[in-house]
């Protein structure tokens, strides 16, 4: 990420503090050679490691609300008395340090022993979980279920050939060579092991037999459950017009297509990408990043205008062409002969690598075969369960009935799935948990961050506060005056507080 880290240099907290220097209520300081934040909530003071746990973001420039701080960046939150990341991207806690107060000094002390997992409250007898997906959904739920002191057999079957990885960074720093190879798994692979989570990859499941309550796996094996959960996620649309299936032409999902891909990039002087939405303008970056000359087609008049907008819509489309992308705007690919790509406006690109990244399709399959209530998803109910007592779907499959919109939704956002997988474990082990996170996602083009909270499908005004152009601006998208979603550039604390009055709406 290139965003900017706080200072390292600051105050040794285990010396104290005068109060009168806390009056922003906040301090970065350090430990030792680690850096704490030092925080008020209320009339208490708490210390914290002061980077959050997902991207390393600053937590001193996030929001703290109630005994929680949430991160600048992503939104994740943690809890500030124990530490634990009570809310996804970040899946691992923060180190909590004790604080005394003595005689108008704080002084910080020795560290607190990490969270330990919860012994569950109740298991609602339920002595076997079955996870289908290796994903952001899937992955934070087998988490959380130990996390939640869950002790029962906890099998997760993916029929991806790798373990659970950081999606999101193979469209971003991994796939234009700026991330080292351990940025893109989840956990390590012995966290697996460490947790008793029977992790089964290349496990392509192939069917539900509700009755028995069993998966089935290509293969002849099955394997039973007393709760399900299906979180398949999509796969990438493919186009398929004459010569979309030549070799060079690639979708990107999994990290073996990221890698499959980069090999692809290092004999190649110019690509294609296919499509200028998220996937296609951040694979953009990313080549232009490995210096490749970089063509975008697509058919729409402005890069991602249908999600953000047209005034950010141009903002991307210039900050794209400031690093030299071309755009054949209002344009498609109409075949691939050889290494010519020809458009339908009669033009033609030739690359030696094609991306497109056209859109995804939800992974049904399984639940139609299984019988599931269908609804452009699978249909889910507030708690993440579907039409079948003891299934919930989570993820880019599930379409939930969201208390902020007021619609049924479907979204395609990491930090969607995750905080779902989170909810749908503890509902699995009975807990009655309404998912009503306001959605969130965000994008990243270059050295430029696009956080975008709520859920506007449609809108009927955008105001901007700030100056799109400079990269400092917050887009407010209206219905009938009421603000639905809110898009920013470098505005992450009024992100957050805009996410905070979504959620206070509800209550
Ligand atoms: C390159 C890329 C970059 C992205 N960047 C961002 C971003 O910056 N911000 C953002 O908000 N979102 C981003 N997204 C979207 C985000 O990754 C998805 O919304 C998220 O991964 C959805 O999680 P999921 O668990 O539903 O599905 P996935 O993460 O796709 O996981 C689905 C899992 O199910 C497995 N599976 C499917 N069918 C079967 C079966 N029959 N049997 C066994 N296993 C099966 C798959 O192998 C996979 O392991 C990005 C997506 C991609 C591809
Ligand atoms: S860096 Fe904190 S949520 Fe991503």
């Amino acid at each position: 990420m290139a965003q900017e880290k706080v200072d390292p240099s600051g105050p040794d907290l285990s010396q104290g503090v005068e109060l009168a220097d806390l009056a922003d209520g906040r301090l970065v300081g350090h430990v030792g050679d680690e850096e704490v934040l030092l925080v008020r909530s209320g009339h208490e003071w708490f210390a914290v490691g002061a980077h959050c746990t997902h991207y390393h973001g600053p937590l001193a420039e996030g929001i703290v609300t109630g005994e929680t701080v949430r991160c600048p960046w992503h939104h994740a939150c943690f809890d500030l008395r124990s530490g634990e990341a009570v809310r996804a991207p970040a899946l691992s806690p923060v180190e909590c340090w004790k604080v005394e107060q003595d005689a108008g000094r704080i002084v910080v002390r020795e560290k607190r022993k990490q969270p330990k997992p919860r012994a569950a409250k109740t298991t609602n007898g339920v002595g076997r979980i079955v996870i289908v997906g290796g994903g952001a959904a899937g992955f934070a739920a087998a988490e959380m279920l130990r996390r939640r002191g869950f002790a029962g057999s906890l099998a997760m079957l993916s029929d991806d050939g790798a373990p659970p990885v950081d999606r999101p960074n193979l469209s971003k720093d991994y796939l234009a060579g700026n991330a080292p190879e351990d940025w893109v798994p989840l956990k390590p692979d012995s966290f697996y092991a460490e947790n008793n989570i029977e992790l089964q990859l290349n496990a392509n499941v192939t069917g539900i037999d509700v009755k028995n309550r069993e998966v089935k796996i290509a293969g002849g094996k099955s394997l039973a459950y007393d709760r399900l959960l299906i979180a398949t996620g999509a796969e990438p649309v493919r186009l398929s017009f004459p010569g979309a299936d030549h070799p060079h032409v690639h979708t990107l999902r999994s990290l073996a297509d990221c890698r499959t891909i980069i090999a692809g990039a290092k004999n190649a002087r110019r690509a294609l990408v296919i499509g200028a939405s998220f996937i296609g303008l951040e694979t953009a970056a990313a080549l232009r990043a490995r210096d490749i000359e970089v063509h975008v087609v697509a058919p729409e008049a402005r890069p991602m205008e249908r999600v953000l907008g047209p005034q950010m819509g141009d903002f991307v489309r210039s900050i794209h062409e400031e690093h030299g992308v071309v755009f054949h705007l209002q344009d498609t690919v109409t075949a691939i002969d050889g290494r010519r790509a020809m458009l339908k406006s009669g033009g033609a690109v030739d690359a030696e690598l094609v991306v497109m990244g056209v859109g995804v399709r939800p992974r049904l399959a399984l639940a139609e075969q299984a019988g599931l209530s269908i609804d452009r998803g699978v249909a889910v109910d507030a708690f993440l369960q579907t039409s079948v007592r003891g299934i919930y779907a989570a993820g880019d499959i599930a379409r939930w009935p969201d208390p902020h919109s007021g619609e049924r939704i479907r979204v395609e956002h990491w930090v969607v799935a995750e905080c779902q997988g989170q909810t749908a474990a503890a509902n699995m082990l009975g807990s009655e948990e309404r998912f009503d996170a306001v959605p969130f996602f965000w994008s990243q083009h270059y050295d430029v961050p696009i956080n975008y909270i709520g859920h506007a499908a449609q809108w009927d005004e955008i105001t901007v506060d700030g100056d799109i152009k400079s990269k400092d601006c917050l887009l407010r998208y209206k219905r009938n005056g009421r603000v639905l979603a809110v898009a920013s550039i470098f505005r992450d604390v009024e992100n957050l507080q805009a996410e905070l009055a979504m959620e206070r709406e509800l209550v």
